[in-house]
């Protein structure tokens, strides 16, 4: 059954090629002084810094820069951010850049005035924001994390070793994001290939738990459909802009919290992954895919039928005189291959971890509940180890 729920998703969306044009409509709704936040340098050398400086001139803002956020922001840089906010008395923040620049700024746009320490309030204790929050909009060069329609602000705190991401309601969304496909071809390949297991993980998060007959798990089936298909073209063609704009189209969709309502969802490959990128820094959709088999096929017999229908509905196995289980394989087995195709990393060693950091990384790791099986702690160091 599916469960009663709530869904109001605020974020306005400008989508396509030239999307940048809605850009100067957006700042004209808000004060003066504009908040420019971007990342280690990409947007300055394939123009679309100069692109978006040339829209806030026109507007007439005066430009706050806070540039050099570092993919997997941290807790240090968020503090930095809260004060130039605050001290400049921005009125909306732009964050221009990927996953990592726009949860950076809709955590900046929480903690500018909230007079706390923002890890220790959001990260650690999980408190709601109660202070004046700044506006947030983005304009998206690398797709994803699906931060641009979400309220999601993944932190992490290098002397804690933890990476945590709080999911704020729907005051923190982006009021708006320009979404425009050309912008991320500019992308290396490992990004692009990350990003796209990013989109695959997210919605096999939502998908793999609970039994019930739902819609949403129906739409699942189609975004991941349409994910592996313009993959496939992307990874080979990574110009084919109807390839990229399906990809991009899906990333939003994937986590805008529609597949998730009325249903019970897991994200333990996230917790997984969150606390390897503690441990390693490496980039956050690797961190998934390094884990995510492991995983899999470890739950796959608490969770047999969904398996079973993901093999069929995703997968196209034909399930003609075989057992649930082998179908359910054989659905692993051709999202095995599918991965190693688009060159995903499939080890944690590869990321850097080694045997002396399993014990912590497994310390670090959240475990769900709504997953087909509560992990224990040994479940999740033998998790680990098989993901060497
Ligand atoms: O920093 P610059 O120089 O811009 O380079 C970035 C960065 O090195 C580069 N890049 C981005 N757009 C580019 C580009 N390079 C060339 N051309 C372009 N058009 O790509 C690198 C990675 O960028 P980043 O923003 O870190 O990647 P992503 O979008 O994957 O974001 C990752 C962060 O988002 C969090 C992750 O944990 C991680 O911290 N997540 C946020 C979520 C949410 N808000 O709901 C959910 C996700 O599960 C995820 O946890
Ligand atoms: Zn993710």
């Amino acid at each position: 059954m599916l469960g009663n729920f709530t869904f109001c998703n605020p974020t306005r969306l400008y989508f396509g090629e030239g999307a940048i044009d809605n850009l100067k409509g957006e700042l004209d709704k808000y004060g003066k002084t504009v908040m420019l936040v971007y990342g280690g340098g990409s947007i300055k050398k394939n123009g679309i810094y100069d692109k978006v400086v040339a829209v806030l001139k026109d507007c007439g803002k005066t430009i706050v820069e806070d540039g050099g956020v570092m993919p997997n922001p941290t807790s240090q840089k968020l503090e930095e951010g809260a004060r130039i906010a605050r001290e400049n008395n921005v009125d909306l923040i732009l964050a221009v850049g990927g996953g990592s620049v726009c949860d950076y700024s809709k955590a900046v746009s929480v903690s500018a005035y909230c007079g706390d320490d923002p890890w220790e309030k959001y990260y650690i204790r999980f408190e709601e924001p109660t202070c004046k929050i700044i506006p947030v909009g983005c304009v998206l060069t690398m797709v994803g994390t699906g931060s641009e329609m979400n309220g999601g602000a993944v932190i992490t705190n290098h002397e804690q070793k933890l990476k945590i991401g709080h999911v704020f309601g729907s005051e923190v969304f982006p009021k708006f994001s320009v979404l425009d496909p050309a912008y991320t071809y500019t992308l290396p390949k490992y990004q692009m290939i990350a990003g796209f297991y990013d989109i695959m993980s997210h919605i096999l998060e939502q998908y793999f738990s609970g039994e019930d007959d739902n819609t949403s798990d129906y739409i699942s089936e189609g975004l991941l459909r349409s994910l592996i298909h313009s993959s496939r073209i992307a990874v080979k063609n990574p110009r084919d802009y109807e390839a990229r704009s399906n990809i991009m189209w899906t990333a939003t969709w994937a986590l805008n919290t529609l597949v998730a309502q009325g249903k019970t969802t897991d994200w333990e490959v996230h917790m997984l992954g969150q606390a390897v990128g503690a441990y390693t820094d490496a980039t956050h959709g690797m961190t998934l895919a390094a884990v995510s088999m492991a995983y899999y096929r470890y739950i796959l017999p608490y969770g047999l039928k969904k398996f079973a229908r993901y093999a069929v509905n995703v997968w196209g196995v034909n399930a003609e005189g075989k057992t649930d289980e082998q179908v359910a394989n054989e659905g692993l087995a051709a999202m095995e291959s599918w991965m190693k195709d688009l060159g995903l990393v499939m080890n944690l060693k590869e990321l850097g971890v080694t045997s002396e950091m399993i014990e912590g990384i497994a310390d670090a790791t959240l475990i769900m509940q709504g997953g087909y099986k509560v992990l224990t702690r040994e479940e999740v160091v033998n998790i680990l180890k098989a993901s060497m």
